[in-house]
Parts: C-alpha cells; sequence; structure tokens
C-alpha cells in the first residue's frame, strides 16, 4: 500500500469512527509512523509502506478509531510552539489555554523576577512556557496529582527550565504552597460541573483524568477556593489570571466580586468564548 492510499483508506476509517479531523488526524500518525514532518507527506505519497510501517500504521489507525486522542498516540502535544510530554496522568494542553499564558508572560516579563505560581500545573505547560519566557521569573507549579507531577517535571527538563520551577504537590484548597507573595497566581483549575462528565466527548472523558475536570457541582469549585487564598497571597500590583469555561466568566467575575478583588478584565478565545479573567486585588 502507498502512503497516499494508507491515508485515503484510514480517513474514511476515522471519519465512520466520529473522529472530529479524520483528515488531520491520519497525517499526523502517518508521518510519525514515517519519521518525518507532516509537511513531507505530499512528496512521499507514492512510497510504499514497509511491513513494519504497515503494521504500526494498523494499530496506530485502530486505537485512534477507538477514540483515544490522537496526542496519548503521539506521546506528546506541542503547546505554544513547545512540545510537551502527554499521558493519562495529565490533561492535553489546549489551545485556548495558549491565550492564557500569552497574558501571563505579557505580564509577567515586564516585572523584575516575579515569583509565580501555577495552580493546577498537569503537564507542566503553563509554567514551563512563562519560565521560557521569563528567564528571571521563580514559578510554583502545584498539582494535587504526583503522576502529573512526575511528567511536568520532565517537561521543564527536556526545555531547560526545571531550575525555575518549584514543584509541589498537594491539594492546593487546603492553601497555596510557601510563603512568599505572588506578582501572579494563574490556573486553568478543573472547571466541567460533574453532571456534565459523562456528556464529554469520547476523547476527553474516557482519557484525560477526571482530577483534572471535574470542578465540582456546578463547576466554579476551584475558582471559590482562589478567590479566597490568592487574594491575601498577592502583592498589591499583582495578578490572577484564570481560565474559565463557556458561560463561566459572569458567575467567576461575581464570586471575585463578592471575595473582595477589585478590577477584573475578560479576553476571549478565537471562537468568541469570554474564556480568560485577569482580577487585581482592590485598591486599599
Ligand atoms: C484542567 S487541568 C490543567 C492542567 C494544565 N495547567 C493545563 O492548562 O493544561 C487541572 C489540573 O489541576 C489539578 N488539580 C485537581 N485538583 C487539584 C487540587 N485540589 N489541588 C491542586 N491541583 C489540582 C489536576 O490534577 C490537573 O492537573
Amino acid at each position: 500500500m502507498t502512503t497516499a492510499e494508507a491515508l485515503q483508506t484510514a480517513t474514511a476509517t476515522l471519519a465512520a469512527a466520529g473522529v472530529d479531523a479524520p483528515r488531520v488526524d491520519a497525517e499526523w500518525l502517518l508521518a510519525h509512523v514515517l519519521d518525518c514532518p507532516r509537511a513531507e507527506l505530499a512528496l512521499r505519497s507514492k512510497e510504499p509502506l514497509t511491513e513494519a510501517q504497515q503494521a504500526e500504521w494498523d494499530l496506530l489507525i485502530s486505537r485512534r478509531a477507538a477514540r483515544i486522542p490522537l496526542q496519548h498516540l503521539l506521546g506528546t502535544a506541542v503547546f505554544c510552539g513547545l512540545e510537551m510530554e502527554v499521558n493519562r496522568h495529565v490533561l492535553v494542553p489546549r489551545p485556548e489555554t495558549e491565550l492564557l499564558a500569552e497574558q501571563a508572560w505579557g505580564f509577567a516579563g515586564g516585572l523584575l523576577a516575579p515569583v509565580i505560581l501555577d495552580f493546577g500545573t498537569g503537564s507542566g505547560c503553563l509554567a514551563i512556557v512563562v519560565a521560557a519566557h521569563c528567564p528571571d521569573a521563580r514559578v510554583m507549579a502545584l498539582d494535587v496529582s504526583p503522576e502529573a507531577l512526575t511528567v511536568a517535571r520532565a517537561n521543564a527538563e527536556r526545555h531547560g527550565v526545571a531550575a525555575h520551577i518549584d514543584f509541589h504537590e498537594g491539594d492546593g484548597r487546603e492553601g497555596l504552597p510557601g510563603d512568599e507573595a505572588f506578582d501572579l497566581v494563574l490556573s486553568n483549575p478543573p472547571y466541567i460541573p460533574t453532571d456534565d462528565l459523562p456528556s464529554l466527548q469520547t476523547e476527553v472523558r474516557e482519557h484525560d483524568p477526571a482530577l483534572a475536570l471535574d470542578g465540582g457541582a456546578d463547576g466554579l469549585g476551584f475558582y471559590r477556593a482562589l478567590a479566597k487564598l490568592a487574594l491575601p497571597r498577592l502583592k498589591p500590583t499583582g495578578r490572577l489570571m484564570l481560565e474559565v469555561g463557556d458561560g463561566q466568566a459572569e458567575p467567576v467575575a461575581a464570586l471575585l466580586a463578592e471575595a473582595g478583588w477589585g478590577e477584573c478584565e475578560l479576553l476571549p478565545d478565537l471562537n468568541k468564548v469570554l474564556r480568560i479573567m485577569i482580577a487585581s486585588p482592590a485598591n486599599p
């Protein structure tokens, strides 16, 4: 079978299995099997697959058709241009979270030796890209999952920023790590209401860790905790930056105001969903 034929059949198989972007996923998997950049596939369309490549390809396509996430099959996800190792212990980094990362390094980059907390670090994607953009920053990366922290540490090593990040294991709702004042607290916390978990897309429901998704009965549990815990730990000039779910901007803004926060800025994602909240402590 040539690579072009393999792509054509696999695209049909993945489409029939309900995969969202069947052609794109098939191309990524083929590039993985051929160990070449995706852009090179067109040049290799007439090349036959070897027996070993065919066996690997068949396995990957059947696993993707079983709705195992593409990034789990590749072992990596790209976040802000950096390749992050991912597995079933961490949320696959999402494109909308890149907006939070950009806001975070935009703010922290203007400060001298900022101290930053990434609450719920998962793969470490936010902590790592912010550390990479702000070389004099000190970042604390907190997660309740020791398995997630193992992945985050490996990613920090991979990108040469491990020396700038302190990893903390613990339940952040019980208190934030250390006793320093932060310049920036950022978080993409679990925010799916518990009752909505069963209706999520198969890839998410069955392969992202429940710990990374479940935001409690109304999905707002972690925002309530952060609204209370982050305020006394921020410098007066500091910021709290949060990713929120679709439709959560208003209730989260209300609970921040109730907890005594000052100005709150809301930013939309590419789908015009209010996605990022930037809150400042109230003026004394
Ligand atoms: C939505 S994921 C975000 C992961 C990563 N920051 C990202 O944006 O891709 C939320 C993370 O919060 C962690 N988490 C869940 N409950 C926690 C808790 N009580 N304290 C600290 N971290 C928690 C999960 O393990 C998960 O890694």
